[in-house]
């Protein structure tokens, strides 16, 4: 065994007792008659102390060979003392060398030397060397964590649908086309149809965790060509509120889960992760619009709020009401897909929302058309081929329950949750207009 212990894990109980830790070297220093060696792990730094007349001369002559980012396993006594960096140390009996790094290193893992964001993804496995970014890998585990347990108190079945599909759901220009055989397939969008169908199962409450795939254009901050999508959908609703709700308390309760067990992470981000105030806002579509007249942006009834707008929004909410998170609720439903129900009412108003967070949209989600001959209207109307969807419509024709749902983006959530800049930062080799590598 190359490591018995993490670095966090040494404590005082372990004073004067043998441990072995592993990791990178992280600096080498040689003063002589005594020489340190600093070894990283994921959970920090470990000082290696090896004074002339306390350690053997093949301990003693190897570490002013080590260079930085080799990979080494040390065996010694641990020393605590205040005038260890860290209050402690490892008088050092056994250094194996377990690999070699090569010079110069594609990146200056201790982040003193800055580098492009290309630079990074390209070299990621050394871009994670760096606290703060392996900060933020961590919290994104824990966030799908929480995220499963969530679905699962609240009686939620997992389920896993097909990624190779015959049809499109979110608007067919951001389709990936591929050969399935003799027929033309393409990546899915979303797994919109088939947790749908799953509603006319019994199951009344499913859940998914997978990629989705889109052909975006362009290269933006928000965008990526291939995503995670935390889906939701439950049967048996009366309106567009029990999904909201559900979704309100499904992004509390994970904020919270990572406020909780990743002080640490956050700590080395620097960053203050604010505990969401429930219920979130719910401002209608056509309410936002009047705001942002009244900032001064224009946008007609009926077009979509562009990023300008979301943005501008944002800070009014952050501004007037100190919140970050809000819904925009009851979209035309010209702005939205075929699925989404209208009011009865009131047609031209859908029972759609969306979640924003800090600015930016990080879900959608809405009741659900479940009656059979209005949904293949809506689909005809929207100038798509009904035929092309009877696999879905059969599902509608033999006893389905009103329902409704949300698709939630994984990165979008937490580059939000983070203050991030850039998706790519929450995506460990994210796909982009340009990046099919590594
Ligand atoms: P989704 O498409 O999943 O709903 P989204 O954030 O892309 O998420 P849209 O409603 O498609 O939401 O777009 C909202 C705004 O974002 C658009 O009005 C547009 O300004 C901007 N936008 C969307 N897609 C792109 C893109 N590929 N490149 C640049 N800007 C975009
Ligand atoms: P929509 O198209 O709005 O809705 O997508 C849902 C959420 O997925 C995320 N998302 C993306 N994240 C990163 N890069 C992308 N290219 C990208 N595209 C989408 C966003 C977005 O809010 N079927 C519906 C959901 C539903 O009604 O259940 C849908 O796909 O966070």
């Amino acid at each position: 065994m190359y490591r018995t212990h993490y670095s966090g894990q040494i404590t005082e109980e372990l004073n004067n007792q043998k441990i072995r830790v592993a990791g990178w070297v992280h600096e080498v220093k040689d003063l002589g008659g005594i020489k340190f060696l600093w070894i990283r792990d994921r959970e920090g730094i470990v000082q290696v102390t090896a004074p002339k007349k306390k350690v053997s001369e093949e301990v003693f002559n190897l570490i002013p060979s080590l260079h930085n980012e080799d990979v080494v396993s040390v065996e010694g006594i641990v020393n605590f003392t205040p005038k260890a960096r860290l209050g402690f140390e490892l008088i050092p009996e056994k250094i194996i060398l377990l690999s070699k790094a090569e010079t110069p290193l594609p990146l200056d893992p201790t982040g003193k030397v800055k580098a492009e964001l290309d630079t990074r993804l390209d070299n990621r496995f050394m871009d994670l060397r760096r606290p703060e970014i392996m900060a933020i890998f961590k919290i994104r585990s824990s966030t799908f964590r929480a995220v499963r347990d969530f679905f699962h108190n609240e009686g939620f079945v997992e389920i896993h649908t097909p990624k190779i599909i015959a049809t499109a759901t979110e608007g067919g220009t951001e389709l990936f086309p591929m050969k399935y055989f003799e027929k033309d397939a393409f990546l899915a969008q979303s797994p919109q149809l088939y947790k749908q169908i799953m509603m006319a199962s019994g199951l009344d409450r499913v859940f998914e965790i997978a990629p989705i795939f889109r052909a975006e254009e362009h290269n933006t901050t928000r965008h990526l060509n291939e995503a995670w999508s935390i889906d939701g959908e439950m049967a048996f609703i009366e309106d567009e509120d029990e999904v909201m709700k559900l979704l309100e308390h499904l992004i509390t309760y994970a904020v919270n889960y990572v406020r909780e067990n990743n002080e640490k992470e956050l700590q080395t981000l620097g960053f203050e992760l604010e505990e969401p105030k429930l219920p979130f806002r719910r401002v209608t579509y056509t309410e936002a619009l009047e705001i942002l007249r009244d900032l001064g942006k224009e946008i007609s009834w009926g077009e979509d709020i562009d990023t300008e707008g979301e943005k501008l929004l944002g800070q009014y909410i952050k501004e007037n009401y100190d919140e970050d998170l809000y819904f925009i609720y009851q979209y035309p439903s010209s702005a939205k897909p075929f699925y989404i129900m209208r009011y009865d009412n009131k047609p031209e108003i859908s029972r759609s929302f969306d979640l924003e967070y800090r600015g930016i949209e990080i879900t959608s989600g809405g009741q659900r058309e479940h009656r059979y001959e209005k949904l293949k209207a809506q689909i005809a109307e929207q100038g798509l081929n009904v035929e092309s969807f009877d696999f879905y419509l059969k599902a509608f024709r033999y006893g389905m329950p009103p329902h409704g749902g949300f698709g939630l983006g994984a990165e979008r959530l937490i580059k939000q949750m983070l203050n991030l800049g850039n998706i790519r930062e929450v995506m460990l080799f994210p796909r982009d207009r340009r990046r099919l590598e590594p």
